[in-house]
């Protein structure tokens, strides 16, 4: 995507062919930094503080840790030690544990002094096949737009909410649910976003709100509880959410509100979409609400709020009373039940393990339990 002109994916091999930089994301919107990443250490860091988060993205990213560590020692112990450093960097994106294990299949049989090659190859593959899965899904999701505003009775634009950030920040390029915003703002079909600002880390606020400000995408935002009253007035047409983990049978796991938002478009008659990249889906388990694993994170996230202040400078102030516990369950599953559709990159399908499995043949969707989480 452009920033002032310029391109930029989220993550790319530095200069010396071996590290990799990052956009940081935990210091937007108000500065734009690129940081370098050069020992898997920093990249499990970097996915933990969420300088780079997203489903997609986190996979990217660990695909390359893997890389890293092949590169400065190809061996067995090596390999083994990587995957466990990146493997508990963040517990719910399934996206991690897919990549991981792509990279750990194409390295495993291979000498050690050939597994670096490989695995920066298999990393270059995985961002280019997320590039071209976001922007199918972008097609895909398009369609889906340009059917609602035609259908509407007034030319307004057709009103999208939207939670957390699953904008291009999220993936490498394109972003899943905002994919088919861009496209169809690209092309001339009006828009305009409800972007959530997803306390505790308000990536709506920080993220959404950015990405759509610099492709001039019209957006306002709101507070996380005001998206069932505006869906009430009859000022959401269509819900389009992210997913960090998706079950063979439908269920998403997405950034903690979706849930509630999934209930109040289903009370309003609000179409509620998912947009489901196929690395997202664990083809491993069938009943989300018990199965996926929640991240839980510091109660710091809730008990606090970082803002610029009006000299310009960053602060972060403590909003709950001194005493007072905060608890910070990172994401939520919302059932099948409550999704219109998945917008995948084979097309648009309904939350089911029948639609899924006709779109995706040859997937296992068997049921395991939870060790291999
Ligand atoms: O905690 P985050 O910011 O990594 O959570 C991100 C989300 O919940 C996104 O909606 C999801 O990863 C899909 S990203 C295309």
């Amino acid at each position: 995507m452009n920033i002032d002109g310029v391109h930029y994916k989220t993550i790319w091999l530095n200069d010396n062919g071996w590290a990799v930089n990052i956009i940081d994301q935990t210091k937007l919107p108000f500065n734009f930094v690129i940081a370098r990443l050069e020992t898997v250490e920093e990249v499990a860091a970097a996915i933990k503080n969420m300088q780079v988060r997203g489903a997609p993205l986190i996979g990217a990213a660990a695909a390359y840790g893997m890389a890293i560590a092949m590169n400065s020692d190809g061996s067995d112990k090596n390999l083994h030690r990587a995957h466990d450093i990146l493997f508990s960097s963040r517990p719910t994106a399934v996206n991690l544990r897919w990549a991981l294990d792509q990279i750990k299949s194409v390295v495993n049989s291979l000498p050690p002094v050939e597994r670096a090659a490989a695995a920066y190859k298999r990393a270059d593959e995985i961002c280019d096949e997320d590039i071209q899965i976001c922007s199918s899904i972008g097609d895909n999701g398009e369609k889906l737009i340009k059917t609602i505003y035609q259908n509407n009775s007034t030319s307004n634009p057709v009103n999208i909410l939207t939670h957390c950030n699953a904008g291009w920040l999220a993936t490498v390029d394109w972003g899943t649910a905002l994919a088919p915003v861009y496209k169809a703002h690209d092309s001339g079909l009006p828009v305009h976003i409800w972007v959530d600002e997803t306390r505790p880390r308000n990536q709506g606020a920080s993220l959404t709100a950015w990405e759509l400000a610099k492709h001039n995408v019209p957006h306002t935002v709101i507070t996380d509880n005001a998206g069932g009253h505006l869906m009430q007035k009859g000022k959401v047409d269509l819900c389009i959410v992210g997913t960090d983990r998706t079950t063979f049978t439908g269920d998403v796991c997405n950034k903690i509100g979706t849930y509630l938002k999934a209930l109040a478009a289903h009370d309003n008659k609000v179409p509620f979409y998912v947009a489901l990249p196929s690395p997202t889906i664990d083809w491993n388990i069938e009943n989300g609400v018990e199965d996926i694993p929640i991240e839980e994170r510091s109660d710091d996230e809730v008990s606090r709020v970082v803002g610029r202040s009006a000299d310009g400078s960053l602060l972060s102030v403590r909003v709950i009373n001194e005493s007072s516990s905060a608890a910070n369950p990172a994401f939520d599953v919302t059932p099948s039940r409550l999704i219109t559709g998945l917008i995948t990159e084979r097309g648009i399908c309904q939350a089911s393990e029948e639609s899924l499995k006709k779109l995706f043949p040859g997937k296992a969707g068997k049921a395991i339990n939870s060790g291999s989480r």
